[in-house]
């Protein structure tokens, strides 16, 4: 019989993490470092990465750096080759990265709205088909990492909202689809996280209001997604697809 330990091992296991310079990703990505898997970490700040990259350099696990805007298709798809190459294959594919862009729909222009499902819808769907050779090889994870406002709704975020929607209905899709190559798809799906996405932690009246809406009472830190994480990544999800794994201190419970 297969041991816990065993199941949640991803020794040795080669993962790109995108948007890992910095916040959940980086989080995700000296995890796996931590558990022995060989890392290659993407996003623009080639500063950032080497960052990542130094703190998980005591790690059993290698981090490798490939720096990509990865709201250009071709510079997805070329991070997605780089990696494969580096990696010699690919097991694990985090589309991690994203941006935000918070208003109201009567002020949000077009190109803004692009530029969000572009970078946190389309570049997930070019890289996980891009990886689809190399994951398919046998026993690969593809791991979305959405957000609650993929499940439900918030005012003045329409952009981001409907991309986070949109990667959730891309997970399931491709999920069905490669069922059967005992390949998974899942989505990971945070509340409220200290990252610089969310800057608006500093004033007081929103502080006071995630802490009063959410019933662990709090908002996370990057380092809890890391379990979960590991969790999709490893064999002990292996009969787990097309399913959004919510880590939110229990605010879409209510
Ligand atoms: N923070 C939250 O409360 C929260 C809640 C729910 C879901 N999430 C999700 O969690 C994930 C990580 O977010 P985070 O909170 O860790 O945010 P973050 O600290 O702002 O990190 C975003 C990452 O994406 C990268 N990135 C941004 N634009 C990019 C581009 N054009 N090309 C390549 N990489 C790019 C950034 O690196 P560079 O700037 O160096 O490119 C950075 O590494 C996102 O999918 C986000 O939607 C966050």
């Amino acid at each position: 019989m297969t041991s816990t330990t065993d199941i949640f091992s991803i020794a040795g296991k080669r993962a790109i993490v995108t948007g890992a310079s910095r916040g959940i990703g980086r989080a995700i990505a000296l995890a796996y470092a931590e558990a022995g898997a060989h890392v290659l970490i993407t996003a623009r700040s080639e500063e950032g990465l080497k960052e990542t990259a130094a703190l998980g350099a005591e790690f059993n696990g290698t981090i490798d750096i490939l720096a990509a805007d990865l709201l250009a298709p071709e510079s997805a798809e070329a991070a997605i080759l780089g990696a494969a190459e580096t990696l010699g294959g690919i097991d694990i594919l985090v589309n991690n990265a994203a941006d935000d862009h918070d208003s109201p729909i009567e002020k949000t222009d077009l190109a803004v709205f692009q530029r969000v499902v572009d970078l946190n819808l389309q570049s997930c769907w070019v890289m996980t088909k891009a990886a689809s050779p190399y994951l398919k090889d046998g026993g690969g994870k593809v791991i979305n990492v959405a957000s609650v406002l993929g499940l439900v709704g918030m005012r003045d975020d329409s952009a981001y909202i409907a991309a986070k929607h949109g990667l959730v209905g891309l997970t399931k899709a491709v999920a069905l689809e490669w069922a059967r190559k005992n390949v998974q798809v899942n989505a990971l799906a945070p509340g409220f996280v200290e990252t610089a996405m969310l800057p608006q932690l500093g004033q007081e009246g929103v502080a006071d209001y995630i802490r009063r809406q959410v019933p662990a009472g709090r908002w996370s830190q990057p380092e809890e997604y890391a379990g979960p994480a590991i969790f999709l990544a490893s064999s002990a999800s292996d009969y787990m697809t097309g399913q959004v794994l919510v880590t939110d201190g229990g605010l879409t419970a209510q």
